[in-house]
């Protein structure tokens, strides 16, 4: 196929740096990269795709030097990183102290889904960039996968830049793998299989449950929940701490302000580092101010929702 979208490594890596968004070719499929330091370009992410919610996205790395700044590799961790990387295994591990990942891209837990892409442009590109990319596929929320540039192209009616590694060999996702202790367990099925997991560890991969957040003691919780309450769409009452949108008289109790100026994006930035700084403060109840349901609000209003319902 003749190639229509022209950007090097060196464009895209350029981009890259300065907080854009390019596309880039891995083995599996293509992914809408952005500097996973960067939490306003981890945001354009998600403004990009459209997506309704804050997921935690994989974090993609030249080679296991990269991830290893980022997340504590057990023994049986790094055994995966060797038998299966550069490839399509996702590893979530734990944070590692200083490891400068925005907390968009972690959705403010205290573990990161982490691989090496096995696709020569993606490993240059990566090197080139010198930092983590975020990756989902880059395709509009509910939309198809896109395997070839062209289809990224079009699917962002030509406003993303695309570099172009030819089709993809995998056409499926990642697998990906939490690393607990000794245990493995499969959180997405994807183009690894549990059987190549299984004989290259010699372990059984358990499958996480359907839907459900792996709530299991000492597991890696797939969402991040405040200890505190919270009451949705209202003021604080006396004793409760507030988390505000918008211009706000001075104010007594703990109180955080996603953004003055009733900005989303900037909402958008502070929402996991505010509800963990107030859950911090002790607070049984965070009561949360209005927030319209536009743009980021949507992925900000399910996040606040999903904090706010009852848990076990
Ligand atoms: O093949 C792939 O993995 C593609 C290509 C572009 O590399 N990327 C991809 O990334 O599918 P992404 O960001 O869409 O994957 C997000 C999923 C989340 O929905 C969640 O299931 C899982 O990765 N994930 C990420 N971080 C996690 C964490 N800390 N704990 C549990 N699951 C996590
Ligand atoms: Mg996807």
């Amino acid at each position: 196929m003749s190639d229509p979208f022209q950007t090097t490594v060196e464009q895209a890596a350029t981009l890259l740096r300065a907080g854009q968004l390019c596309a880039f070719p891995t083995e599996t499929v293509y992914g809408l990269g952005a500097d996973a330091t960067n939490p306003d370009a981890v945001l354009a992410i998600y403004e990009t795709k459209g997506r309704p919610r804050f997921n935690p996205l994989i974090v993609h790395c030249a080679d296991l030097a990269m991830a290893e700044r980022l997340a504590t590799f057990s023994p049986l961790a790094r055994q995966l990183a060797h038998s299966f990387w550069p490839g399509p295994l996702s590893i979530v591990l734990p944070l590692r102290a200083g490891h400068g990942l925005t907390d968009i891209v972690t959705a403010g837990l205290d573990t990161v889904a982490l691989r090496v892409p096995d696709h020569p442009l993606a490993l240059d590109l990566l090197r080139a960039a010198d930092r983590p990319l975020a990756a989902p596929s880059a395709n509009p929320s509910g939309k198809l996968s896109p395997t070839t540039a062209e289809q990224v192209h079009r699917g962002f009616d030509g406003k993303v830049p695309v570099l172009d590694g030819g089709p993809c060999k995998a056409g499926v996702e990642s697998t990906i793998l939490a690393v607990d202790g000794d245990r493995l367990v499969q959180l997405r099925a994807g183009a690894l299989s549990r059987q190549q997991i299984e004989d290259a560890t010699g372990r059984r991969v358990e499958l996480a449950e359907a839907g459900a957040a792996i709530a299991a003691p000492g597991m890696l919780l797939s969402h991040y929940a405040p200890n505190a309450g919270l009451r949705l769409n209202t003021t604080p009452m006396p004793g409760e701490a507030y988390l505000a949108f918008g211009p706000l008289a001075p104010h007594n109790s703990l109180v955080r302000n996603l953004s003055e100026a009733g900005d989303l994006h900037e909402a958008a930035r502070n929402l996991f580092s505010m509800l963990h700084e107030l859950d911090a403060m002790g607070a049984q109840m965070i009561a949360v101010a209005p927030i319209p349901e536009t743009g980021l609000g949507e992925a900000i209003n399910d996040r606040l929702k999903r904090a706010a319902a009852p848990r076990a």
